[in-house]
């Protein structure tokens, strides 16, 4: 099969096609023929070798978490058949799904919305799963909850909007002016511009702060929480886990790590909010499988207005 591969950690130009082995489905596996992948901010961080502690030195690596494509093999007991639409990601480190095919567990699949093209379904797993688990687990929302989100026109940013919104909230938003109009559309109530207006200085109040772009700390951002209030991160670095640690137990503020987890329930959960219509998939781009390094590329500006897609041929 052609799958993108490294033979190095570094720039995007590392990034090739190749044709390797089709994955033999281990016991328990699923084997999806892939129709698109996304591209997330992880792919670029494990490809310059961030992550190496997990990712290790052995090449080539693979790259891509997101998919949607059809079942073509399956050796798990039943839910799935030959032929049958899915989404899925997966989880852990090594990323496999900008590929021809790719071999999955159970847990890391539901069935495609019949409402989604291939890319809008590729656009929709882990950033609406990181979206729905920080927000639901990491925050405990409630319907009437004062939510922001910071970094809401980005790939979690867009879906944790719409998301907060399926829970009942209120939403206010903070982005660059020229997305205002796309994420008042998906349900923020009010938006920042963050080049104009520091929300820590705004005197608005929280319930929940989701800090999806990662540069506003819990300390900045106390002052701007209701007493019991919870900043929520995205990005696991010891300041992160020091926060956290310190008020692991405490009935006052608090501060919470999303680190998101494949789960079947809860993709099935946002592949029918978005066959509902009820949440939607925004597409930055898409671009064709020879040109991965130009989508990583994209991806590293961090201002991409919701994902990069690859259409796998
Ligand atoms: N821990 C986990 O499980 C997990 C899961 C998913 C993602 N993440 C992490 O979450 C982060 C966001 O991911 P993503 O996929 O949403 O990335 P993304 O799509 O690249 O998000 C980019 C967005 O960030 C906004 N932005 C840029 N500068 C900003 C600023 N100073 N203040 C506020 N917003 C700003 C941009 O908005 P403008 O263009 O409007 O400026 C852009 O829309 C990444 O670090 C990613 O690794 C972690």
């Amino acid at each position: 099969m052609k799958a993108v591969v490294f033979e190095a950690y570094g720039p995007a130009d590392v990034l090739r096609i190749d044709d390797l082995q089709d994955p033999a489905p281990g016991p328990e596996d699923i084997v999806v023929r892939v129709r698109a992948a996304a591209v997330n901010p992880k792919d670029t961080f494990i490809r310059k070798g961030r992550f190496k502690d997990f990712t290790g030195d052995s090449f080539p690596q693979q790259t891509g978490f997101d998919f949607a494509g059809e079942v073509a093999a399956v050796n798990d007991r039943g839910t799935f058949q030959v032929g049958e639409p899915v989404i899925g990601m997966l989880d852990g480190w090594k990323g496999k799904t900008c590929a021809q095919f790719v071999a999955v567990k159970r847990h890391q699949l539901a069935a495609k919305p019949a409402t989604l093209s291939w890319e809008q379904a590729a656009a929709l797993p882990l950033v609406s799963l990181t979206a729905l688990q920080a927000l639901r687990d990491e925050g405990a929302i409630q319907p009437g909850w004062r939510v922001c989100i910071n970094g809401a026109s980005g790939g979690v940013g867009t879906m944790a909007v719409q998301i907060a919104k399926c829970l009942g909230a209120s939403v206010t938003a903070v982005c660059g002016a020229e997305s205002h109009a796309r994420v008042k559309r998906l349900g923020a109530d009010a938006c920042i511009d963050y080049r104009q207006t520091d929300i820590t200085r705004s005197g608005r109040l929280f319930d929940i702060f989701f800090d999806v772009f990662g540069n506003q700390p819990f300390a900045a951002v106390q002052p701007i929480l209701t007493p019991t209030g919870t900043w929520i991160s995205t990005v696991l670095k010891p300041e992160v886990f020091a926060a956290v640690e310190q008020t692991r137990t405490a009935s006052g503020q608090k501060a919470r790590l999303i680190v998101v987890r494949a789960d079947a329930d809860d993709l099935a959960h946002v592949a029918r909010w978005a066959e509902d219509g009820r949440i939607e998939p925004i597409i930055h781009a898409v671009y064709p499988m020879d040109q991965i390094a130009a989508a990583h590329r994209q991806q590293e500006t961090k201002h991409t207005h919701g994902k990069i897609v690859i259409t796998i041929a």
